[in-house]
């Protein structure tokens, strides 16, 4: 059993990768407008990415014998000035769940539920990579700035992204 203070938190934490969901395929959206297909495929994964992740928690809430109720999901932005902006926009989100997860260790801990500490290091190594991939396209794209060739290239690249659902242990 989940305590009623772990269930609560793993309820909202399923709402808010339901949002990061939302929040990049918002962003995908309008790489598609302004005809930048590859970056759009990149947030098209990164939203599937985190489709996986509101349903390890469902599951894991499930599988600890409590009813995931879900909350509303509030409308994310839909524009942006350049695709820098996206992407510093989109570490910072990155930054901001790392928070969440780490808060939602402090509370495994504090409550000695171990399955639910064990259950979250897969969220605390997943949070390592998702800040560094993001960082890494920022850097690129301020060495690239608006320059036509360089965003065409960074376009193309970041279209090759495909999707692989992680396994569970994964
Ligand atoms: Fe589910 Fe991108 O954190």
């Amino acid at each position: 059993m989940l305590s009623k203070k772990m269930s609560k938190a793993m309820n909202h934490q399923v709402n808010r990768e339901l949002y990061s969901a939302y929040l990049y395929l918002s962003m995908a959206a309008y790489f598609r407008s302004i005809n930048l297909n590859g970056f759009a495929n990149w947030m098209e994964i990164q939203c599937q990415e985190e489709m996986t992740h509101a349903q390890k928690f469902y599951q894991f809430i499930d599988e600890r014998g409590e009813k995931v109720v879900l909350e509303a999901i509030e409308a994310p932005p839909h524009t942006w000035k350049t695709p820098l902006q996206v992407f510093e926009e989109t570490f910072k989100h990155e930054q901001h769940v790392t928070s969440l997860i780490n808060n939602l260790v402090k509370l495994a801990q504090t409550e000695n539920d171990y399955a639910s500490h064990s259950f979250l290091q897969w969220f605390v190594n997943e949070q390592v990579e998702e800040e560094s991939t993001a960082d890494d396209i920022v850097q690129q794209l301020k060495l690239v700035g608006n320059q036509g060739q360089g965003l065409f290239m960074l376009d193309r690249e970041l279209g090759q992204r495909v999707f692989t659902m992680p396994s569970q242990s994964d």
